[in-house]
C-alpha cells in the first residue's frame, strides 16, 4: 500500500517535467507565485532568483510535498538559475504608490527588465519568457529588442501577463450581474494599463447592459489596479491577485508546451493583427501549443463602442511600443 502510493506521487513522464524560473522570486508577486508554481505538477525543477530573499523563499517552499526540486539564487547564480529553463517569468521591479501611473514606473523597470533579458537571450535563449514587470505596453518590448540585438528571439516565445485584467474581467462583471464568477468569462484585449485595457463585453453573457452600468464596469476593469494601489496605500500594488494570474498564464503555457489542445489566453504578444497601423503588440486571445505562441486570434465582432475603445487603445500603444524600443536603441 505504502509503495503503491509513492509510485503514485512521484509518477510524471518526460512530456511533463519542466523548469520554471521566477526572476524577482523574493518580492511581493514573487513569493506567491512561487508557491502557486510549487503546486503545478508539470513544475518539476523551480529556479528562484532575486537580488535578496530567493534561497529563503526556496527553503520555504521547497518543504512542500510536490515532484519539484526548489533552488534559490542570488545575484552571482543568474546564469545556472536560467539554465536549461522552459519558462522564465519576471516579476522583478518596482510597484507603483499611490498617485503614479505604471509609466512612472519605466525610467527603473526599463534597465532591470533589459539586464534580466540579456542574461535570459545568454544563458536560456529557448524559454518561454512571461513578462509581469510594469509598464508590460513598454517592457515586453524591451525584451524583445534585446532578443533581437542578440539574435535570438522567437516572437512567438515572448508573453505581456495580462491575465489579471481577464481575472478581474471575471470577478466585476458577476458583482454587476449577481453570478458566480466562475461562470464569467471575458475577453480583454489591447494592452495593461489605463485606456489600453479593453474589455469586449459584447463577447461576454451580458451584452446588453445599460450604457451606464457598462461604462462604469469598463472604467472599473481598466483602473482596476489603482484600487489595490490605494487601498495598501504606499505598500505597492496587486501582488496575491497577480500571483494567481501568473500562475494560472504560466500553467497555460506549460499546457501548450506538453501538447495540450486548445489553451486559449489572452496575452500581450508580438502580434499580426495592428502591424499594418504600427501596432506591433497587442493582447488578444492566442492558442498556446508546443512552441509556445500558436495562434493569435482576431477580435471577433466588436460593437461600435468596442471600436472606439480599441483605437483609443492602439494610439496609446504605438507610444507606449516605441518608448520600450527606443530605450534599448539609446541605451543598449
Ligand atoms: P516588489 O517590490 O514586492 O518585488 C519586486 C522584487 O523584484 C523584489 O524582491 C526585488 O528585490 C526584485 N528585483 C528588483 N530588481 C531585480 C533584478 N535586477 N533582478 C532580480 N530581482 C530584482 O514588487 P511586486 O509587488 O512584486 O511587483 C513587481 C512588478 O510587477 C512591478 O513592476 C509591478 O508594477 C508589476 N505588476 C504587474 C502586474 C501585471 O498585471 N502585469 C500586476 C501587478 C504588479
Ligand atoms: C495591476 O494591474 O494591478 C498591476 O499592473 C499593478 C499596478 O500598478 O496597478
Amino acid at each position: 500500500m505504502i509503495s503503491k502510493i509513492a509510485t503514485r506521487t512521484f509518477a510524471s513522464s518526460a512530456a511533463s517535467a519542466y523548469k520554471v524560473s521566477v526572476l524577482g522570486a523574493g518580492g511581493g508577486i514573487g513569493q506567491p507565485l512561487s508557491l502557486l508554481l510549487k503546486l503545478n505538477h508539470k513544475v518539476t525543477d523551480l529556479s528562484l532568483y532575486d537580488l535578496k530573499g530567493a534561497p529563503g523563499v526556496a527553503a520555504d517552499v521547497s518543504h512542500i510535498p510536490t515532484n519539484s526540486t526548489v533552488k534559490g539564487y542570488e545575484p552571482e547564480g543568474l546564469p545556472e538559475a536560467l539554465k536549461g529553463s522552459d519558462v522564465v517569468v519576471i516579476p522583478a521591479g518596482v510597484p507603483r504608490k499611490p498617485g503614479m501611473t505604471r509609466d512612472d514606473l519605466f525610467n527603473t523597470n526599463a534597465s532591470i527588465v533589459r539586464d534580466l533579458a540579456k542574461a535570459i537571450a545568454d544563458h536560456s535563449p529557448k524559454a518561454a519568457i512571461l513578462v509581469i514587470s510594469n509598464p508590460v505596453n513598454s517592457t515586453v518590448p524591451i525584451v524583445a529588442e534585446v532578443l533581437k540585438s542578440k539574435g535570438v528571439y522567437d516572437p512567438a516565445k515572448l508573453f505581456g501577463v495580462t491575465t489579471l485584467d481577464v481575472l478581474r474581467a471575471s470577478r466585476f462583471i458577476s458583482e454587476v450581474a449577481g453570478t458566480n464568477p466562475v461562470n464569467e468569462k471575458v475577453t480583454v484585449v489591447g494592452g495593461h494599463s489605463g485606456v489600453t485595457i479593453v474589455p469586449l463585453l459584447s463577447q461576454s453573457n451580458h451584452k446588453d447592459l445599460d450604457t451606464e452600468t457598462r461604462d462604469a464596469l469598463i472604467h472599473r476593469i481598466q483602473f482596476g489596479g489603482d484600487e489595490v494601489v490605494k487601498a495598501k496605500n504606499g505598500a505597492g500594488s496587486a501582488t496575491l491577485s497577480m500571483a494567481q494570474a501568473g500562475a494560472r498564464f504560466a500553467g497555460s503555457v506549460l499546457d501548450g508546451l506538453a501538447g495540450e489542445t486548445d489553451v486559449v489566453e489572452p496575452s500581450f504578444v508580438d502580434s499580426p493583427l495592428f502591424k499594418d497601423e504600427g501596432v506591433d503588440f497587442f493582447s488578444s486571445k492566442v492558442t498556446l501549443g508546443p512552441s509556445g505562441v500558436k495562434t493569435v486570434h482576431p477580435l471577433g465582432n466588436l460593437s461600435g463602442h468596442e471600436e472606439e475603445l480599441v483605437k483609443t487603445a492602439k494610439d496609446t500603444l504605438i507610444k507606449n511600443i516605441q518608448k520600450g524600443v527606443d530605450f534599448v536603441k539609446q541605451n543598449p
